[in-house]
């Protein structure tokens, strides 16, 4: 029997929503918040959120869990090729997208603005875009209900807007990363994806940011609902910095967590697939795909710097502060923390 969406989807106010609109000109036209902690979210949320609540879970589910730009991604290529015992060449000609579907994908391509765009985007194209666009059209829900067993599962969803029993009954990794890092990632990625062209300057996305005015936030609620389970024996917590500083042990953990045995010769091969130039030109996981579609901007790409503490170079004096105290407030007797991997 389906469960009672127990949270209250409130829209946003004319202003407010007016206010977002006048920088996030790409296809969204309206927000909501959700439940008492306001989670923020495009309104094509409404619709999904209770069939997310009640989605149907197998044991041998396997999901990756994060705040947007936390290193996703890179996590969910290195949980797949360990759980399917580093099939690179599925990895090659499977897109990710396809392998590991993106559970809340659907509200970001409900809008009004977006009713005919499958028809506008019927250009020039291959078999393979035509395949993404479909699978990109297609909502999160229905594509893993579809998938065969083992699924694999992306979501950037806080633990109590997923089903109730995910920890009990699926194996989860969650990435973790250090949020300033996140606000300049994500900065750029509302510029690339033009379905939400952010067209602001950097301190003007950090209010947005800090405010909780965009899909996901507010950051430390998000992430706080995760870490309060990190003994949690079906929940394995892992950390941006530490792939970037360590990412042979961080295989390792997955491998040990996922109960999978692998060699010293594949680890160093699959760090080498996982490697940033080698991500950066691996189609299955970049996002080119997309590029001939016209969803991306120009001379701006997916898979970016890839480093940590690259903040600093965008915050002002009075943004580090802010953020510092932000920080301060939030982790305060939590024990989490952040490092910069220089
Ligand atoms: P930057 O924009 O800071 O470069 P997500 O997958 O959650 O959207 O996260 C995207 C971030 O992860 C981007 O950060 C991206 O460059 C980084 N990333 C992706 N693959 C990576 C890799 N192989 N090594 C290091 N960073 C990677």
């Amino acid at each position: 029997m389906a469960l009672n969406y127990p949270y209250e989807i409130k829209d946003l106010s004319e202003q407010e929503n007016s206010e977002i609109l006048r920088y996030f000109k790409g296809i969204q036209d309206s927000y909501v918040r959700v439940g008492p902690k306001g989670y923020f979210f495009t309104s094509g949320f409404k619709e999904d959120a209770p069939k997310i609540y009640n989605l149907a879970l197998k044991a041998d589910d396997v999901w990756v869990v994060s705040l947007p730009k936390s290193g996703t991604t890179w996590t969910q290529e290195l949980v797949w090729m360990v759980a399917n015992d580093c099939d690179y060449e599925e990895a090659k000609t499977r897109n990710l997208m396809e392998r590991f579907p993106f559970l809340e994908m659907g509200m970001f391509l409900k809008s009004s603005k977006t009713k005919d765009m499958p028809n506008q985007l019927s250009l020039n194209i291959t078999e393979q875009e035509k395949q993404i666009i479909a699978s990109m059209y297609r909502s999160g829900i229905d594509l893993i209900e579809e998938m065969p067993s083992p699924r694999f599962i992306k979501s950037h969803l806080p633990l109590s807007l997923l089903p109730p029993s995910l920890l009990d009954t699926c194996k989860v990794v969650h990435v973790a990363r250090d949020p300033r890092d996140v606000a300049v990632s994500y900065y750029y990625h509302c510029k690339l994806f033009l379905n939400t062209n952010f067209t602001g300057d950097f301190n003007t996305f950090w209010k947005f940011f800090i405010n909780d005015q965009i899909e996901h936030l507010p950051y430390f609620e998000n992430l706080k609902e995760w870490w309060a389970q990190k003994t949690h024996p079906n929940l394995l917590f892992l950390f941006y910095e530490d792939l970037l500083k360590d990412l042979p042990s961080a295989v390792r953990n997955v491998a040990d967590f996922l109960g999978k045995q692998m060699s010293k010769q594949q680890i160093d091969r699959l760090c080498d697939h996982l490697s940033f130039d080698n991500f950066k030109t691996n189609l299955s996981v970049n996002c080119e795909g997309i590029r001939s579609l016209g969803l991306l901007r120009e001379n701006h790409s997916f898979i970016r710097k890839g480093k940590s503490g690259g903040w600093r170079d965008y915050f002002d004096e009075e943004m580090q502060q802010e953020a510092a105290r932000w920080m301060q407030d939030n982790l305060r007797g939590t024990g989490l923390k952040f490092q910069t991997v220089d």
